[in-house]
């Protein structure tokens, strides 16, 4: 049998799936399950890691059964995750020894503070290309070896090892045979040097972490075991954060290319090449997806922390709507309040503002601020945090940029896309298949499977809707001046 389909395993902040795609780049089968999320304090999120394996294992089953492609048809897997967020387990039991700390978790905040205190901002700035905040998961790994009873003596031995979600699945999936992850996953890690590509000494040495604990770091689109689907051995040949899957999937392994993703959060990524950019402006500098046969390219990105999960708040905790389709409806039949805005900073500010104790707030409200408006006001304002990084990205680059282009489940929504448009007065271009994230992981098993090549990925991507903006460059900067007061009010420090 032809092995003419790639299987993409795309594990989520609050999802896992498993997509099909042909050589076409369609989908041929799709299959999903919700993750639970735990709160155990404020502040704090957990994820469990064995349902996250247990999670991925079902998907994989059921999108095989559910699609009719025979598993011998499958040429690879690729694995793109949520990044940043951290799994601690026992070589030797396959357990984990603490829950799963998920990259919005704020309790390494101290630990953080610390790493400011030793003088370390402007080391981990141009060697990792990151700011010292808890949503990398370094902190988040020393914690768990400080916290949890014995973890140090057994980190010690030998006997524990680290993993963000793909190192963790794939040493699951290979049955421990592969402690491993790709250099788009370990740049977000905070413990990476992106220059040298290799794990860094000094920062080892500053947070306490033993190096047996970490896995080896190789090309995004290479060889990283196989998976025992009853009896069939089918490889995995690419791995990749999501935010960089989703760049290289957009067409984004070309430098100037920049996309923004509308997930849990909101990130936008521009790559800028061989170079890497140190941010003046409150960005990151990260590692795209990575191939043998190129050299290393860097990205400027924009991690928004509360995208999507403002929606979701609005659904689960506000209840004032059912389902996140709703809000666009709303939106176009809802006046705007000129002075009412959300600011989400329910997870603190990250880019370009990077305060890990704000707190989300409304602004403006007046007696005839209804639900409606509020959920408007909370739409609007994944629009207005994505214009704060790309003035940022503008800044830092040098280049203007005139084209934007959008994925992730919120980028389905007309009024969002419009007024995005509106708001950075710049076209946004949204292709017709959204699943970027899933394609781009499943580019880099299939380029290495030989199914495809880079240049295909232009070539398959097809535009749906390029929004261009119809406001007036006054109306532009009054609401958007508006929005900067609100995130002022908001803020903890510089203010
Ligand atoms: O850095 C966090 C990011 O990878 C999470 O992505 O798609 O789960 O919002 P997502």
């Amino acid at each position: 049998m032809t092995k003419k389909y790639i299987i993409a395993f795309d594990q989520g902040t609050t999802s896992t799936r498993a997509i099909i795609f042909n050589s076409l780049g369609d989908i041929c089968g799709i299959s999903q399950k919700e993750l639970t999320q735990h709160y155990p304090k404020s502040g704090w999120v957990e994820h469990d890691p064995n349902e996250i394996f247990a999670h991925q294992q079902e998907v994989f089953d059921e999108v095989i059964k559910k699609s009719g492609v025979a598993i011998e048809e499958i040429a690879s897997i690729g694995i793109t995750n949520q990044r940043e967020t951290t799994v601690v387990w026992d070589k030797n039991t396959g357990e984990p020894i603490y829950n799963a700390i998920v990259w919005l978790d704020k309790r390494t905040t101290k630990i953080c503070e610390n790493l400011k205190a030793m003088g370390l901002s402007e080391y981990i700035s141009k060697n990792t290309g990151l700011v010292i905040d808890s949503y990398f998961s370094g902190t988040k790994l020393k914690w768990i070896l400080d916290h949890v009873e014995g973890a140090r003596e057994k980190a010690k031995k030998g006997n524990l090892l680290f993993g963000t979600i793909d190192t963790w699945l794939i040493w699951k999936f290979t049955n421990g045979a592969k402690h491993i992850t790709d250099h788009s996953n370990a740049s977000r890690t905070m413990l990476y040097n992106i220059i040298d590509l290799d794990w860094d000494d000094k920062l080892l040495n500053a947070m306490n972490i033993p190096n047996s604990v970490l896995p080896e770091v190789q090309y995004s689109s290479s060889d990283f075991g196989h998976v025992n689907y009853r009896g069939t051995h089918i490889p995995i040949y690419g791995v990749a954060g999501d935010q960089q899957a989703s760049l290289f999937g957009q067409g984004g392994y070309k430098s100037g290319i920049a996309k923004n993703t509308y997930g849990t959060g909101c990130f936008m990524l521009l790559n800028t090449g061989k170079k890497p950019y140190t941010s003046k402006n409150g960005l990151l500098t990260t590692l795209c997806c990575s191939l043998p046969e190129d050299t290393i390219k860097y990205a400027l990105e924009g991690s928004i922390f509360v995208g999507g999960a403002s929606i979701q708040w609005l659904r689960d905790k506000l209840q004032i709507i059912q389902d996140a389709t709703e809000t666009e409806a709303i939106c176009k039949s809802t006046k705007s309040l000129d002075d009412l805005y959300v600011v989400p900073a329910f997870a603190g500010l990250g880019a370009p503002h990077w305060d890990m104790e704000a707190k989300g707030a409304i602004y403006g409200l007046t007696l005839d601020s209804g639900k409606n408006e509020v959920i408007k006001a909370t739409v609007e304002a994944l629009a207005y945090q994505t214009r704060d990084v790309l003035e940022a990205m503008i800044e830092d680059s040098g280049k203007q940029m005139k084209e934007l282009k959008v994925d992730g489940g919120a980028s389905a929504n007309d009024y969002l896309m419009q007024f995005q448009s509106d708001i950075l007065n710049v076209a946004v271009d949204r292709p017709k298949m959204l699943e970027v994230t899933a394609l781009g992981a499943a580019f880099l098993a299939g380029i290495k499977s030989g199914i495809w090549t880079k240049k295909d990925i232009s070539k398959i991507r097809a535009i749906d809707t390029v929004f261009t903006p119809a406001i007036t460059e006054h109306e532009r900067s009054r609401k958007y001046l508006g929005w900067k007061q609100a995130v002022e009010r908001t803020k903890t420090v510089n203010k």
